[in-house]
């Protein structure tokens, strides 16, 4: 009987924890964190490395201050590290022949290995083969977050470092922006990330940029190869970004800002900009394709206040930060998270 009891109350709170990740429960219950993830804990490193954190954020602090592109590039980098063999630093991992998750086409334009190994080396200095360049990534990635206005929510540590890196699974596990909503929702769902996730963490894209080769195709000059602009798209937005991309560049490189009122700024402006059809990808304009996604778009289009978003974010960057992890004695714990693996 006790059994039994024990498998009812195990099995309502393994239901209860996936409904919230994949963001069905009601969204002010989806506030609680998940099942915690063994191994992981925030303030993991308390006893062997108490400055961990600081020494982060000044680096953080000092990269952005030189050049605050680089803010936003870092939040990125922790979503391509994630989505591809979990939250281990593979993206670090440098292949001679190409084929390393580096060389994916998904990594293009991708920014902050320099600067990941920058953070690495102080880290290294103060606490020698301690801690993983997983958890800098997510340091750091927070900490863009806070340096640009965002919320400073708790980051769990504990990750350890893979040694496997494959262009084929960066190519295969991160969506391109040309992703319609079901798509998205079946890249994200694979990894265990719900429609709340999705449309969550999607409002990363309220700072930094991206370069014209990246939508101008599908957004301005050949949409659904038909050579015309997405009708969908907002015709003066529409106007503002052909000045800046022009027709035919094949590999146009110039950097467009993805919210153009604030696009240091993190804040609910991302949300404005896809509720009125400015929003940069056609992933982005996705979300107002699927009713859970929409409702959330529009309230927070719609909010005085970016708290509620804040604390979603908190949830769904843990929830990103959880995924695939090594801890314990799996994977390493290297000097420098670049490392050849071929
Ligand atoms: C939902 C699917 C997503 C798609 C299709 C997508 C796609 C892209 C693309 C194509 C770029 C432009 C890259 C460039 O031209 O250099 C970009 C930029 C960016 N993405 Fe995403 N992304 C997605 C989700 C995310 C998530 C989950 C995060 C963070 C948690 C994120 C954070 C960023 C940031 C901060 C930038 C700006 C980077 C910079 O300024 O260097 N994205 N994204």
């Amino acid at each position: 009987m006790a059994l039994r009891l024990l498998v009812v109350v195990a099995a309502v709170v393994v239901v209860a924890a996936a409904s919230c990740r994949a963001g069905l429960a009601d969204p002010a219950v989806s506030a609680l964190p998940g099942l915690p993830v063994a191994g992981l804990a925030v303030g993991f490193y308390k006893e062997s490395c108490p400055e961990v954190e600081d020494l982060v954020l000044a680096e953080m602090r000092a990269i952005v201050e030189k050049d605050r592109t680089l803010g936003p590039a870092m939040l990125r980098f922790m979503f391509h590290d994630c989505l591809v063999r979990g939250c281990d630093a593979s993206i670090m991992l440098k292949s001679r022949s190409n084929k390393g998750e580096q060389d994916a086409l998904p990594s293009y334009g991708l920014r902050g290995y320099e600067e990941i190994e920058q953070i690495k080396a102080k880290v290294e200095a103060a606490c020698p083969l301690t801690v993983s360049c997983a958890d800098i990534i997510a340091l750091a990635a927070r900490d863009a977050v806070y340096l640009s206005n965002g919320p400073r929510y708790a980051v769990e540590t504990g990750r350890r470092d893979g040694k496997v890196s494959a262009k084929f699974d960066a190519d295969s596990d991160l969506p391109p922006p040309s992703s319609n909503i079901v798509d998205l929702k079946t890249y994200f769902s694979v990894k265990g990330l719900g429609w709340k996730d999705l449309v969550v963490l999607s409002g990363s894209h309220t700072i930094g940029s991206a370069q014209c080769s990246t939508f101008a195709s599908d957004r301005l000059y050949n949409f659904s190869g038909k050579g015309m602009q997405d009708p969908s798209l907002d015709k003066a937005y529409a106007a503002s970004l052909r000045e800046e991309c022009e027709p035919g560049l094949k590999n146009d490189t110039t950097p467009v800002v993805m919210d153009p009122t604030s696009p240091y700024e993190f804040d609910l402006s991302y949300y404005r900009h896809v509720y009125r059809d400015t929003g940069l990808f056609l992933s982005d304009q996705a979300l107002m394709h699927d009713r859970w996604t929409r409702e959330y778009v529009e309230r927070m289009a719609a909010a005085a206040s970016p708290d509620e978003f804040f604390a979603d974010y908190a949830v769904a960057m843990t929830n990103m930060g959880r995924l695939e992890v090594l801890t314990g004695d799996s994977g390493e714990i290297r000097e420098t998270c670049a490392a050849y693996v071929d």
